[in-house]
């Protein structure tokens, strides 16, 4: 709840219902943390022309970047081979996901998310004071019947992630495809691709089709992941036409940085640095997932660049192994809603890290099975 203290002033009733969504420790009396794997940053970090690109434009950052999107635009029309004025550029994909609710969204309207979808979603919709609507999915995977079933008058957006976080599932093209042959025209159907260049899957389509076949699905996209942008916030987004204009009239007057700028150009540009991290993601995704199935947890089968694990047992649990691993300095991924009280997540880091990561938890198994005596039995 908001505080009072705003006085007369008031913020609409929508930000009261916002909450956090990832478990932030209070970092007093703790190691530092030497392998943070909690964030789903990429470790391989940006390509090098990325850093030389944003190192050349650094005397300039004192200008605004007026004609950024501009150019960003027309080069990613150019990579992806898509209509330019479909394309809108912000400060990576959550500043679009949260233009587009504001752009289509309005008090009493809903949005349908999957309820262990990306987590951020239902704040998406509360900051335009609308309703988010959390259908219920099965093995942590958004479900296409369910979501229909939510479908009412009122919803004007159904909003997925695809792969989706934390669980790292995905929908097949033609589990996409079904829901959007079954909503109505006046809802938009909006897919966070963040994490779509790690795919694998063969069943998977780029939503590239679709959005150009129809009128009324988007596709959000990142620099931070396989391109290691992070932390400069670069994206964009892909919708027909007039849902591009319509996003864009909200947000900044210079809406990207000229570094941001820079480093996006250079790392659309090293195609070759993208390929290296998918490929070594692949492999160490295969590899730790083997590893915590080893130690008998249960992994979600995950197309991204992280993974989630089960810790069912209550003398092995994820509170524990968290703290455990966080006293050899290693972050993991807690998050807030209930349904995620026995998982961890884990971003895949170098191989090395990813091992460590593996032996720590080991030592947390025999540790614990020492303590509590289950040895004796
Ligand atoms: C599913 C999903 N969407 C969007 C984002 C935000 O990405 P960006 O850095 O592009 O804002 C994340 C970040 O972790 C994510 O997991």
């Amino acid at each position: 709840m908001l505080s009072d203290s705003c006085g007369g002033v008031r913020p609409h009733a929508g930000l009261g219902r916002i909450k956090p969504h990832m478990v932030i420790e209070n970092l007093e009396d703790l190691p530092a943390i030497r392998i943070d794997i909690s964030s789903n940053e990429s470790v391989y970090g940006p390509s090098q022309s990325a850093i030389e690109a944003v190192i050349n434009e650094s005397e300039y950052m004192y200008r605004y970047a007026s004609d950024a999107v501009r150019e960003l635009t027309i080069q990613i029309a150019k990579r992806h081979n898509i209509n330019p004025n479909g394309i809108v550029c912000g400060h990576g994909s959550d500043d679009l996901l949260l233009r587009i609710a504001q752009s289509f969204l309005q008090t009493g309207d809903e949005l349908i998310c999957s309820i262990n979808g990306y987590q951020r979603i239902p704040n998406f919709a509360h900051t335009a004071n609308a309703q988010p609507i959390k259908a219920s999915d099965h093995n942590l995977t958004a479900d296409i019947d369910r979501i229909l079933d939510c479908v009412t008058e009122k919803t004007r957006i159904v909003m997925l992630a695809n792969p989706d976080n934390p669980s790292g599932t995905y929908l097949s093209g033609t589990e996409i495809r079904r829901l959007h042959a079954s909503l109505p025209d006046s809802v938009l159907l909006v897919l966070d691709s963040a994490y779509l260049e790690y795919v694998a899957a063969e069943n998977f389509e780029n939503p590239k089709a679709l959005i150009e076949e129809s009128q009324n699905t988007v596709m959000t996209r990142t620099f931070s992941k396989i391109h290691g942008l992070a932390g400069l916030r670069l994206g964009w987004m892909y919708a027909a036409p007039a849902v591009a204009d319509a996003v864009k009239k909200i947000g900044m007057t210079f809406p990207i940085s000229n570094v941001a700028f820079r480093a996006g150009l250079a790392s659309l540009n090293d195609q070759s640095h993208a390929k290296f991290v998918y490929q070594q993601n692949l492999k160490v995704r295969d590899d730790f997932t083997n590893g915590l199935e080893m130690l008998e947890l249960e992994v979600i089968p995950s197309q991204t660049n992280f993974v989630l694990a089960r810790f069912p047992h209550p003398d092995y649990s994820a509170v524990n192994a968290y703290a455990f691993l966080r006293s050899h300095e290693i972050l993991a991924r807690r998050l807030m809603s209930d349904s995620f009280a026995e998982y961890l997540r884990f971003t895949l880091g170098f191989p090395e890290q990813m091992n460590e990561v593996l032996d720590v938890l080991q030592l947390f198994f025999e540790h614990q099975h020492n303590h509590t005596g289950i040895l004796e039995h």
